[in-house]
This record gives structure tokens, sequence and C-alpha cells, in this order.
């Protein structure tokens, strides 16, 4: 059992500063204790430098949605070439944002190296905008969309992104909705994607929910699992260390649930976590004890990171 730890530290696809810190943060938090603990070998493959990548294009950019696209398309380019390479070696690939950008480079990735690959994403929005739909031009809002090809023409700085390493509507499932854009849900609701929101969860229960949701995507729970963890998907009382906060959100325990029951199909092969933004978190109150030495984390959002993440490899209570 072999993780990579995968910095990716793109914040170009927001607005809010501090985003970038996102890996630093899960470093300080614990998490090679924590891998260490549930029987990982915890290889650090370092940060990805997004700045220098982004730094290569000056012009203006060629299209005006989404905003800063040269730049995200030359950063997600290597963060791309960087999860393959871990993928390939066999690792369980662990990368840590960043905004949720990074994802058309993590599925993409995933994807050509597991031609069956399937997506379980976990988020309050669906970010499935295209540069049409999108109100707000900020590409973290359209990585689902662009990696499922519903953007065209092709976006400058992603020349990388290739036809064949997309994935199809049906191989993904979205769970935890509750801020869908208008156009956004017409093209969800139109396409093949599983579309599970807060109320579904409320309904059946997350534990119906995901399996429902594996059901569509996975039907012979055969195919490898990649999970795109969406820091926001939880309720900002226990996640307020985000961008982009969305009251109603997953609990701390089905939040839990659902990276511990991935786990537990033995077909997960890799995680991004995203969003998580140390500048606009909170400090965790004084009395609030975890149930895990191991996490250092100092602040909730950080914290939880850490945690979902043990979960997903392996922890049990
Ligand atoms: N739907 C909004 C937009 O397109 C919010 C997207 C938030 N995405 C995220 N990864 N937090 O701008
Ligand atoms: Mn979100
Ligand atoms: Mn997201």
């Amino acid at each position: 059992k072999e993780v990579s730890f995968i910095g990716a530290p793109l914040a170009a696809g927001q607005h809010q500063a501090g985003v970038e810190k996102g890996p630093q943060s899960v470093r300080e938090g614990g998490m090679e204790a924590v891998a260490h603990s549930l029987g990982w070998k915890f290889h650090d493959v370092g940060d990805v430098d997004c700045e220098g990548a982004a730094a290569q294009f000056t012009g203006i950019s060629a299209v005006d949605k989404p905003k800063n696209c040269e730049k995200i398309g030359l950063a997600n380019g290597l963060i791309h070439e960087a999860v393959k390479a871990e993928a390939q070696k066999g690792n369980f690939v662990l990368t840590v944002g960043g905004d949720h950008s990074i994802a058309s480079a993590t599925v993409s990735a995933m994807r050509s190296v597991h031609e069956d690959l399937c997506v379980i994403w976990i988020d309050a929005h669906g970010d499935s905008n295209t540069p049409a739909s999108s109100h707000s031009g900020n590409y973290h809002g359209m990585p689902a969309a662009h990696v499922m090809n519903w953007i065209q023409p092709p976006l400058p700085g992603f020349e990388w992104l290739k036809t064949e390493n997309m994935l199809k509507e049906n191989h993904l499932a979205i769970i935890g909705l509750r801020d869908v854009d208008e156009v956004e849900r017409e093209l969800l609701r139109d396409s093949g994607v599983a579309v599970y929101t807060m109320h579904e969860v409320d309904k059946w229960g997350i534990g119906q929910v995901i399996d429902m949701a594996l059901h569509r995507i996975n039907p012979n729970s055969d195919r490898p699992i990649h999970l795109s963890f969406d820091v926001d998907g939880c309720d900002p009382s226990i996640a307020p260390g985000t961008g982009t906060c969305s009251r109603g959100g997953l609990t701390f325990r089905e939040s839990h649930f659902i990276c511990e029951r991935l786990s537990m199909t033995n077909n997960l092969v890799s995680m991004d976590l995203v969003e998580v933004n140390p500048d606009l978190d909170e400090p965790i109150p004084g009395r609030m004890h975890g149930d895990c030495h191991l996490v250092t984390a100092k602040s909730m959002t950080s914290r939880l990171a850490v945690e979902l993440i043990g979960s997903a490899l392996g922890r049990t209570v």
C-alpha cells in the first residue's frame, strides 16, 4: 500500500486568496503520520509549480470566460502529468488543492491510466457550467463539464486535455448539491450524470445514496473509483474555511461515511481534496477533541480534510 501525495496549489479558478495554502495545511495537519498509522507508505511528491506554470502566459487571454484560462490550463497540464506518473506506479494518488479547477487534470490523468474509471464528486455545487452558462466566469465551477467534453471549442492552455481521456456522463455521480446555477441545472438534468442533491441525502440517508450512486456508475463493482471531494460539500459549521460556503451541507458523519464506504469497496484508486482555504478557516473550539491524536491541524477545515483523507485511506472507528 503506497500513497503519493501531490500538492496542487492552484487558486486562479476562483477569486479568494488563500486556497493555494491548502496542501501545506494538510501536510502540517499530520497527513503523513495518519497515513503511516493506517499502514501506508507515504510519498510526498511535493507541490506542482502552479505559479511558475501560470507565469509562462503573459499575454491577454484569447477568451473572457473562463477567467485566467491559459494560466489554469498550463498549471493543470503539469498536475495532469504528475498524477499520471504516480498512478502509473500503481500508487494511490492523493491530490490536495487548490481550488476545484484541478479536477479536470486529475480525472483525465486517472482516466488515461484506468480506461473504465468512474468518479464520485462531492460538492455543494455542480461544477458543470460551460463558459456560456457560467455567471462568475470562474473555472472552478466548470471542471466537471470540461472533463465530460461539454465545453466547445477547446479552451486555450488545455491542449494536453485529450478527448480520449475524458469521462463519460454515466460514469460520474455528484452528491451533496444545493447551489446550482439555472442553465447548469438544465445541463445536468438532460445528461447521464447521476445527481444526488441534499434533498436526496435527507430522503434516503447517505448510506442509500452512495449505494444508488455506485449502482449507477459501477453496477458490477469492477471499476476503479476516483473520489473528487470538494470540502464545501460539507456543512459550513464543520468546514468554514472555504471560498464558496453554502448552508445545509453534509454533516461530519455523512462526510466521513462517504470516505469510509468508498475505501471499503477496495476499488478506490485516487482522491482529490479541494477548496480548503486556511485564510478563511476558524480555530478549533478548545474542548472539541478529536479521536485521533495524530491529526495536528490547528483549524477546523484543515483538520477535517486530514480526517476525511484518513477515512478514505481506510481508517475505521
Ligand atoms: N456555480 C458557481 C460558479 O460557477 C460556484 C462554483 C463553485 N465551485 C467550487 N468548486 N467551489 O461560479
Ligand atoms: Mn463547491
Ligand atoms: Mn467543486
